[in-house]
């Protein structure tokens, strides 16, 4: 698989990068923990006027930023240490060069949808979607001037017949919530890169583990981050992954948050996930 420019390449696999982390980073050093402690201050403490300047640079210097050099903790809604650990192993595993998370799922749907449309663009999206997305298209999205049409991406050629003028993005979920159909990331991610639409893909169901949309030509991926890739139950979480390029200047807005148990669960649904994986284990458990 070709080296996605930008994106961290550890030397060890992906659950061993989830279950241990590189918790000495260019920001913050969590070397001597075990488990990586939550942050919960709302401001940070600089050492050194120079160190603020630097990091200041990168905040409105993207070059600096993306050489990730003399980035800072200032304030906990731009970055915080927890978060920022949780964004760079999401970017990892989902191979993405960014990653933003958020309260919740659909705080991430909707951001990501954001970041792409304006007022007067159309979003094509699949005919069966979760409940909220499609609330999210047909009840909000118009009151921003944003139309959502529908199509069976099952069948790419109807994509294809339903992309217009004014499309700008395509959003389905692959398998499908509720139906499970599965659709072709790399067919859909094909015509939408021939016909200049930013395709989203939400990985909610089948997690990086089995499916990675962007290594397949998707230019971003969503997740609720509730739901299997930190399957336990004990908190609420959202991503966005994608490429630089598509990441808007200027500071995220309130709902970012980091999830507080996500990180935690993510080395568990490493684990998890690993044995789910094996065949043995799904010829044991119906329906794994
Ligand atoms: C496929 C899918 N996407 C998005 C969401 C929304 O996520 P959240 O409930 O974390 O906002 C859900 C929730 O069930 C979902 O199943």
């Amino acid at each position: 698989m070709p080296k996605r420019r930008g994106a961290y390449q550890p030397p060890y696999s992906k659950h061993s990068f989830l279950v241990h982390g590189k918790f000495l980073t260019s920001k913050w050093d969590f070397e001597h923990h075990v488990v990586p402690p939550i942050s919960s201050s709302s401001t940070y403490r600089l050492e050194s006027a120079q160190r603020g300047a630097s990091g200041f640079c990168g905040y409105v210097d993207p070059e600096a930023r993306a050489r990730r050099r003399g980035e800072i903790f200032i304030y906990d809604r731009l970055d915080e240490p927890t978060r920022a650990m949780l964004e760079e192993r999401l970017a990892f595993v989902e191979e993405g060069e960014r990653c933003v998370t958020f309260a919740t799922g659909m705080a991430a749907i909707a951001a990501a949808l954001g970041v792409v449309l304006r007022a007067g663009d159309e979003v094509v999206a699949h005919h069966a979607l979760y409940g909220c997305t499609y609330s999210l298209l047909t009840n909000w999205m118009p009151r921003m001037g944003v139309r959502a049409r529908y199509a069976d991406l099952t069948d790419p050629r109807r994509l294809e017949r339903s992309i217009g003028r004014r499309t700008r993005a395509v959003l389905y979920e692959t398998p499908v919530n509720p139906t499970l159909e599965v659709i072709d990331i790399a067919a859909v991610s094909g015509i939408c890169r021939r016909r200049g639409v930013i395709s989203i893909v939400d990985n909610t169901f089948a997690t990086p583990f089995c499916q990675r949309p962007l290594a397949l030509g998707a230019d971003m991926v969503v997740h609720s981050l509730t739901k299997n890739i930190c399957g336990f139950g004990t908190d609420m979480g959202g991503v966005v992954v994608g490429p630089r390029r598509l990441e808007p200047g200027g500071h995220p807005a309130g709902v970012r948050k980091r999830p507080p148990a996500v990180p935690e669960g993510l080395r568990r649904g490493a684990l998890a996930q690993e044995r789910l994986a094996d065949p043995r284990l799904r010829a044991a458990v119906p329906g794994a």
